[in-house]
């Protein structure tokens, strides 16, 4: 960690930056239980900061409990600091965790969860499932029996690797290919696999909130990349990748979750070409691209690696089958050894029964019509959230695909206490802030239009500006 680095982002976070990265060094155990931290002096010459601005870290250190002082001695690991906050009085647990911000936000109860994106439960044909349960029983009787392999289904694998070649003309083979459970999963094997601590990865601003999560456990030093409806401003990924030599850039580039922005055609083309240049992996995380409402969204960003810097991760959880968990890596032979070497500490590979099914659906006539479905019930969602809130002066860019609209409130409505007061009224939301690797951006909400029906969707918002509206007079 570098005080060049740490400046870039923010420097009146500074001391916040060195509280984490020192938590996160704890925690990992490079400091064991009551042992001494590094003098203030010390890290601050080793990070090139202020001696305050250490001295604030750990100030914030030792009110959280994770250190503890001795007298003229110094700072000292806290016994506690190693494990999670519930189980610190369980003798029993020994291990340690690092939270997700999004699922906290997800185990909340309410009627209106606009925090959900994920397709409502109806618009999925339900009814069909079981045919293709039993197909897949008639098929492969032994099914049960068996083990799927670490990297995943031949016959899956196959399928799936024509599919990308026709469809996106990607040069690939069922070898450069492995199943997970879920996008999630790859891009923790990715970061766990590549990503060591104080590697400057590259984020977009904001991102897909547990992606931070990861990162952040990881002990990375992330910085930011702002992304508008036009995509980056590839000067500055330019410069970022020149001066600071990141390992990767992890980005959501077709309908970007929390935005709804597509990154253009010609951008995909050259940052790929940036990546080759600077030596930087790109993950490309693609989990809405059929769901588009107009044209076609342009080619992954693998479609032009010929190189092998780019990873590519597709999930078919949103809008397939939430309850499969399906989810594809596509990389170089490289690459993939390692991940296949993390995966297979993890598990023996995704349930085969869920891939087999997966495969019987996927590639039926009936899924394509029920995407076209989706995209169309999708549309009239995004329109009539739409509708609700133009009598608000709330800002957004109307999305071209995607499940969400980020949402700027006014700078008059108090942030802290909106989501408490939306959480009485039944009300969930995605805090800006969560998806920010800065923290900052509280005045932004996402809200997505994908998991309520038409007639809650209009009730749950008409709800929600009236919450906010309450609250911007009180105050
Ligand atoms: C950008 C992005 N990546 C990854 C995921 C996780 O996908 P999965 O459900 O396949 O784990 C999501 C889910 O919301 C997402 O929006």
């Amino acid at each position: 960690m570098k005080r060049d680095a740490l400046s870039n982002s923010h420097s009146d976070k500074l001391f916040e930056q060195v509280y984490e990265y020192l938590l996160d060094r704890i925690r990992r155990e490079e400091w064991r239980a009551h042992e001494k931290l590094p003098s203030v002096r010390t890290l601050a010459l080793e990070l090139n900061v202020h001696r305050l601005t250490v001295f604030k870290a750990y100030q914030l250190l030792k009110q959280e409990r994770h250190v503890y002082v001795k007298d003229k001695s110094g700072y000292y690991v806290q016994p506690s600091s190693l494990l999670p906050v519930d189980s610190m009085n369980d003798p029993i647990v020994s291990a340690y965790v690092h939270k997700s911000h999004l699922s906290e936000i997800h185990q909340v109860q309410a009627t209106y969860q606009f925090s959900k994106a994920l397709i409502e439960p109806n618009l999925l044909p339900n009814l069909y499932f079981s045919e293709y349960v039993k197909k897949v029983f008639d098929l492969y009787p032994k099914v049960l029996g068996t083990y799927s392999t670490t990297q995943g289904d031949q016959e899956l694998r196959e399928a799936l690797c024509s599919y990308y070649i026709s469809r996106y003309h990607f040069h690939l083979s069922p070898n450069e290919l492995m199943i997970t459970s879920g996008s999630q999963e790859a891009i923790d094997l990715v970061a766990r696999v590549l990503v060591k601590p104080r590697d400057v990865v590259l984020l977009e601003r904001p991102t897909y909130s547990p992606a931070i999560d990861v990162f952040r456990r990881q002990g990375a030093n992330m910085i930011p990349i702002e992304i508008t409806p036009h995509g980056y401003d590839l000067e500055q990924v330019e410069l970022l990748m020149q001066k600071e030599k990141p390992r990767l850039f992890y980005l959501n580039p077709t309908f970007h979750n929390p935005t709804g922005y597509t990154v253009p055609a010609e951008q995909r083309k050259r940052l790929v070409e940036l990546a080759e240049k600077y030596q930087c992996l790109i993950v490309e995380d693609d989990p809405c691209r059929d769901m588009y409402f107009g044209d076609e969204p342009p080619l992954p960003f693998f479609s032009y690696d010929t190189a092998g810097y780019v990873i590519y991760l597709r999930s078919f959880s949103k809008y397939i089958a939430p309850g499969l968990s399906i989810a594809t890596v596509a990389c170089r032979p490289s690459i993939m050894n390692y991940l296949l070497q993390a995966k297979s500490l993890s598990d023996s590979g995704a349930p085969l029964l869920n891939q087999k099914i997966f495969l019987h659906y996927f590639f039926s006539e009936r899924m394509q019509q029920h995407l076209a479905k989706l995209r169309i019930a999708l549309a009239i969602r995004r329109d009539i959230m739409e509708e609700e809130l133009s009598v608000t002066d709330w800002e957004w860019s109307s999305p071209p695909g995607g499940f969400n609209l980020w949402v700027k409130l006014p700078d008059s409505v108090p942030m802290e206490s909106l989501l408490g007061k939306c959480i009485e009224k039944s009300i969930t939301f995605v805090p800006g802030a969560i998806c920010d690797p800065l923290r900052e951006l509280s005045s932004w909400i996402r809200i997505s239009y994908s998991y309520l029906n038409e007639q809650q969707l209009r009730d749950g918002l008409q709800r929600l500006v009236s919450t906010v509206r309450q609250l911007n007079i009180k105050e």
